[in-house]
């Protein structure tokens, strides 16, 4: 994986795909599986919802970081089976052969597998809503990958493929910062 802009970070989650969330507990390593997500600016800062209900929570609130990584269509069982079982009685990177990889800043690892991992500081939780704000700190793309189409949950156990890119940049141009 090579470095990736940081400043460019909030293009690889701006199209909305699912993530999956490492957080390490002091102990272990566990993994989430994460469709609740959205680009708060281009700092950039992310927001997720996400709560008690999940065994990664308690991590993530204790040692307040994590680790996006954005998976690809032909891991789409993996990413049902992360988000259908726990880590609390589960190695997650074990039953899913997923390999971890050491970040650069944060505990919890990035996953070789993925086509980009975001490395993360959390930096509010809205308890009212179960938000969790996090700001990126290192991104890291694996370019070489072939397959770069990402997925997009419905939220009824069927997800949508990326599809053609469509090039609006010039109209856009007073939208988009400088450099991107
Ligand atoms: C496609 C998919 C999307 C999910 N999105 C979210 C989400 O946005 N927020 C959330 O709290 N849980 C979400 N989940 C559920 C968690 O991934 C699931 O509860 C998981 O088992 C949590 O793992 P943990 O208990 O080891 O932390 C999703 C699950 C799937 C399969």
């Amino acid at each position: 994986m090579r470095r990736f802009k940081l400043s460019k970070a909030f293009t690889l989650m701006e199209s909305g795909p699912v993530v999956l969330v490492t957080t390490h507990d002091g102990e272990k390593a566990n993994i989430m599986t994460i469709s609740w997500t959205m680009v708060v600016d281009f700092t950039p800062v992310f927001a997720m919802t996400t709560g008690e209900w999940n065994h990664s929570f308690a991590a993530l609130r204790k040692n307040r970081e994590c680790v996006i990584a954005i998976p690809t269509v032909d891991m789409l069982d993996k990413v049902v089976g992360i988000g259908t079982c726990s880590g609390a009685d589960t190695d997650k990177f074990a039953r899913f052969k997923l390999t971890p990889v050491r970040g650069r800043i944060v505990k919890p690892p990035l996953i070789k597998e993925c086509l980009a991992n975001i490395e993360c500081k959390v930096i509010d939780i809205i308890k009212k809503h179960n938000i969790v704000v996090m700001e990126a700190v290192v991104a890291h793309i694996d370019a070489a990958r072939k397959e770069k189409r990402t997925l997009h949950a419905v939220g009824d156990g069927t997800f949508i493929v990326d599809g053609r890119r469509i090039d609006r940049r010039k109209m856009m141009a007073s939208k988009i910062p400088g450099g991107i």
